[in-house]
């Protein structure tokens, strides 16, 4: 069987609308972000639930909890919108590899929206009950953890089995009977630890940020921002010796342990370790930090691009169609909306957090608040109008 033909016919006929190579940079852009979220969601519940556990004898973890359950809470709602990117992307340029996995995996596909969507919905229950002080709020924390971290596993089938071309007809017709019972499940169990175990350094270096953001507050005793700065620095060293294991175990069972790419991801794990045990600015340690999720969201790239080089299969060969007003309609969308409203977002948070009780916006919040209602208004109208005059010109 020719699979190299088989991948290339299952391309999009239409071709993709724009320069192959610019969805996969924004791919392997989305998914550091989106898989940022998920460890930020997932080590902020494991803290938030050791703290349920401990609250009772130490009123540090008491306050710690409740903010880590708020952070996980919003970080779900992060990790969704931003896993939505890389899987639109990643069906623009692997468009074969994705729908193959859906034929494999179809009932954990559509599982993976209840999964998750029960998970989502326990941790505001873990929430609320805990608030109320609750007796079952630890056992409703652990189950939604665990219901998060089963919708990663299923994630991390996906993308593992989406780039197992050799073994897809052995999974689709095991000794030549048709299985299209849609349960295939198959993992790489190292690679999957190393991806979760990665939620042990992002929290750690998430409660150095906040020990250092909550300093400028004199509400908080310095007796809390030194215990969060610990637990922060504990679970920072912790994890990254744990990850950098797993990672080098990963590599190896690759065949890539002396890639270029591979060894400047471990010089800089290697390095926030250092800025860890010194006791560096935990802002520095966080952009030290983004440059390795790109690194590691690059890597898990080039090995999809190695695996389907070897079948013929190159996104840079995909039939292209420039579709201009599609891509001037993402890129005015991503730079215009999404640019001044995260500015907005990230700048009001920042200021109001900093403040003691409520906060009143000043001038450049104000302006930036104005600016995102404008744009907003101006988006949906030529979104909305465009949209109808493209299906008047087309059907009437
Ligand atoms: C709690 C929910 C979620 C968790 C814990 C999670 C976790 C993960 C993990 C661990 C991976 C890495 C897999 C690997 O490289 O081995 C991954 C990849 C990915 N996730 Fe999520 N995810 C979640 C929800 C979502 C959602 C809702 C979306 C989209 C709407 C999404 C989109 C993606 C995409 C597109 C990839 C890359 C797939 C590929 O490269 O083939 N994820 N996710």
């Amino acid at each position: 069987m020719d699979m190299g033909l088989i991948l290339n016919t299952l391309r999009d006929p239409a071709g993709v609308p724009f320069y192959p190579i610019v969805f996969q940079a924004l791919y392997i852009l989305t998914w550091a972000l989106h898989i940022a979220f998920v460890l930020l969601t997932l080590g902020g519940m494991v803290v938030s639930i050791v703290g349920h556990m401990k609250k009772s004898i130490d009123d540090n973890w008491k306050l710690l909890e409740s903010h880590m359950i708020q952070v996980s809470k919003i970080s779900v709602s992060m990790l969704i919108v931003l896993g939505v990117a890389p899987l639109l992307f990643t069906q623009v340029i692997y468009d074969p590899n994705w729908y193959v996995t859906n034929t494999l995996s179809g009932l954990w596909v559509v599982g993976f929206i209840y999964i998750m969507l029960a998970g989502y919905s326990m941790l505001y229950w873990f929430y609320y009950a805990n608030k109320n002080n609750s007796s079952i709020a630890g056992v409703v924390g652990i189950v939604s953890l665990l219901l998060l971290v089963f919708a990663g596993v299923l994630m991390h089938a996906f993308a593992h089995e989406s780039i197992q071309v050799d073994q897809w007809m052995n999974w689709y017709a095991p000794n030549g009977i048709i299985d299209n019972s849609g349960t295939n499940l198959h993992i790489d169990v190292v690679r999957l630890a190393f991806m979760v175990s990665l939620s042990a350094p992002v929290v750690g270096i998430f409660l150095l940020n906040y020990a250092d953001y909550f300093s400028k507050r004199d509400d908080y005793s310095v007796d809390y921002i030194a215990f969060a700065r610990n637990l922060g620095k504990k679970i920072t060293i912790g994890g990254l010796l744990v990850s950098a294991v797993l990672f080098v175990l990963w590599t190896f069972t690759l065949n890539m342990l002396f890639n270029p790419l591979v060894i400047a991801i471990v010089v800089f794990v290697l390095l926030l370790l250092a800025m860890a045990i010194k006791g560096s600015n935990s802002y520095v340690m966080t952009l030290v930090l983004v440059v390795a999720a790109l690194l590691i969201s690059t890597l898990r790239e080039v090995i999809r691009m190695n695996i389907m080089s070897k079948y013929g299969y190159t996104i840079y060969e995909y039939p292209m169609n420039i579709d201009w007003p599609s891509v001037i309609m993402f890129l005015a969308t991503f730079v215009g909306v999404g640019f001044t409203a995260v500015g907005f977002m990230l700048t009001l948070s920042w200021r109001a957090g900093r403040t003691k009780g409520v906060y009143t916006a000043d001038g450049t919040v104000t302006k930036l608040a104005n600016a995102t209602v404008t744009i907003t208004v101006l988006w949906v109208a030529i979104f909305l109008g465009w949209g109808i005059i493209a299906v008047f010109k087309n059907f009437l």
